[in-house]
């Protein structure tokens, strides 16, 4: 048997090195070589041998136009984020933390798709996995089951299933023969989703890669995984807390700003239909420090709430804390208060919490962030009937932002008295039977509610 000889290879770009450096060559990244066991070069190797007589150079006004038919999706909060259904001969990444519940997600997804499955499974048996099914409940469709790790060998049960759909768990499981490297290293992951992508485009099948993601948060394998797929979703939340978002990094197909809300319950994951409802609590009258905010996620208008906690510093440095909300933007928020309304709260330790364990960065949120810390502050509750929808700019001037009306309706729908928004709006206001305040500037939010 040859010397096994090893390669540095690029975890941001993949270029290979044949000894360790600082800097990579390729995409001058620092830090990003690993060692790996060098490929046996072999000439092309195609772990995919399907029929290539598709890939013919077509005059562009030759190429049929059909606006892309998609395979509908039953999950809605799914085909939301996706921008539809799912599109023939696409390869979408789904990166998740462990146990933030990806494979519940596609699980669900594949026993109530429509059509052939193959859920392909380098993490669990086919027992373990219909256990999980059970436990779920859904309709069984055409579900095949397969717990295998070789790529090559799952491509020859898929010429056998002929499936609609290939749900693969995880990207980091698979393995090539033709790389020596150990499953879940930069090579094996490189070559296995190329495979899956040559697969995908020439028999027209949409494949589902989960992968896991490291400790910087993105998806383990080299960067250029990111590039080569369709759509990057990322499913995210606290594993302690109820709800889970999908979000789109990247979509050849559709927007990345639509999100989809789930719960996590016994019975599996459960799409939210109507956010608000959930994220408010309407229990908060009397208590300060509550303000709710009206944002807009994609189209999609919710209230959530912000919760600000205001105390005299213990320590010579005020603490600055935030969960789900931009440190700097709180900062900077703070700064603006202190210059424009002479609040005192550079002595201050601040507190700031997104309710729900949603990660929001929404500039229409800053009044009620502003709204919070003042009725924290001056420890003043604010009606669970008022709410809040604009910017905050560095001159203390209350900005108008996008979606106002959609903004405004919401907060009627759900039974809102009072909402403030920017006075730089042109709203009619007799349209709405809630209660609109327009103001210009931070001060006069101070006048009217603290
Ligand atoms: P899982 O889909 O295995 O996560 P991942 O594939 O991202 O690692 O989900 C794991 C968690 O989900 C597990 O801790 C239990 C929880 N769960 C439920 O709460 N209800 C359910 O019906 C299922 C199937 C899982
Ligand atoms: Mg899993």
């Amino acid at each position: 048997m040859a010397k096994q000889k090893s390669v540095f290879v690029c975890t941001q770009c993949g270029t290979q090195h044949s000894k360790w450096m600082g800097q990579c060559q390729g995409c001058k990244e620092w830090n990003t070589l690993v060692e790996e066991i060098a490929v046996k070069s072999k000439p092309d190797p195609r772990a995919w041998s399907g029929d290539s007589a598709a890939a013919k150079p077509i005059r562009i006004e030759d190429v049929e136009h059909t606006s892309v038919q998609r395979f509908p999706v039953p999950d809605y909060e799914f085909a939301r984020v996706l921008g539809g259904g799912i599109v023939p001969g696409s390869v979408t990444l789904l990166g998740g933390e462990p146990g933030i519940g990806k494979s519940t997600l596609l699980l669900q997804l594949a026993l109530s798709f429509t059509g052939t499955v193959a859920y392909i499974s380098g993490e669990e048996s086919p027992s373990q996995i219909k256990l999980r099914g059970e436990r779920i409940g859904k309709a069984v469709s055409e579900l095949y089951l397969l717990s295998e790790t070789k790529t090559e060998a799952i491509f020859n049960h898929l010429k056998n299933v002929k499936p609609h759909l290939v749900i693969v768990d995880s990207i980091q499981t698979l393995h090539v023969p033709h790389v020596e490297s150990t499953p879940g290293s930069v090579a094996q992951i490189r070559e296995s989703a190329a495979s899956f992508i040559r697969y995908a485009k020439e028999s027209g099948t949409p494949v589902l890669l989960i992968g896991h993601i490291n400790k910087e948060g993105s998806i383990a394998g080299p960067k250029i995984l990111e590039h080569m797929v369709d759509v990057v979703l990322q499913f995210e939340g606290d594993p302690n807390l109820l709800y889970r978002i999908l979000r789109a990094h990247k979509n050849r197909f559709g927007s990345t700003h639509e999100i989809g809300l789930y719960t996590m319950e016994q019975g599996g994951l459960y799409g939210v239909e109507n956010p608000s409802d959930l994220l408010v609590t309407k229990q908060h009258d009397g208590l300060s420090g509550n303000a709710v905010a009206v944002m807009v996620e994609g189209v999609r208008p919710m209230l959530i709430e912000m919760q600000a906690l205001v105390s005299t510093a213990v320590y010579g440095t005020p603490q600055r804390s935030t969960t789900g909300f931009d440190t700097r933007r709180l900062n900077m928020l703070l700064a603006v208060l202190e210059k424009r309304c002479g609040f005192r709260l550079g002595q201050k330790d601040v507190f700031l919490n997104v309710t729900g364990g949603l990660k929001v960065d929404d500039p229409g949120l800053d009044l009620a962030v502003v709204a919070a810390i003042l009725s924290s502050n001056a420890d003043e509750p604010i009606s669970g009937k008022v709410c809040f929808a604009a910017e905050v700019g560095l001159t203390g001037e209350v900005r108008p932002i996008t979606r106002v009306e959609q903004r405004i309706k919401e907060a009627e729908k759900l039974g809102f008295d009072r909402i403030y928004i920017s006075g730089h709006h042109q709203i009619e206001k007799s349209h709405y039977d809630i209660a609109i305040v327009g103001l210009k500037r931070i001060e006069e939010l101070v006048q009217a509610q603290f």
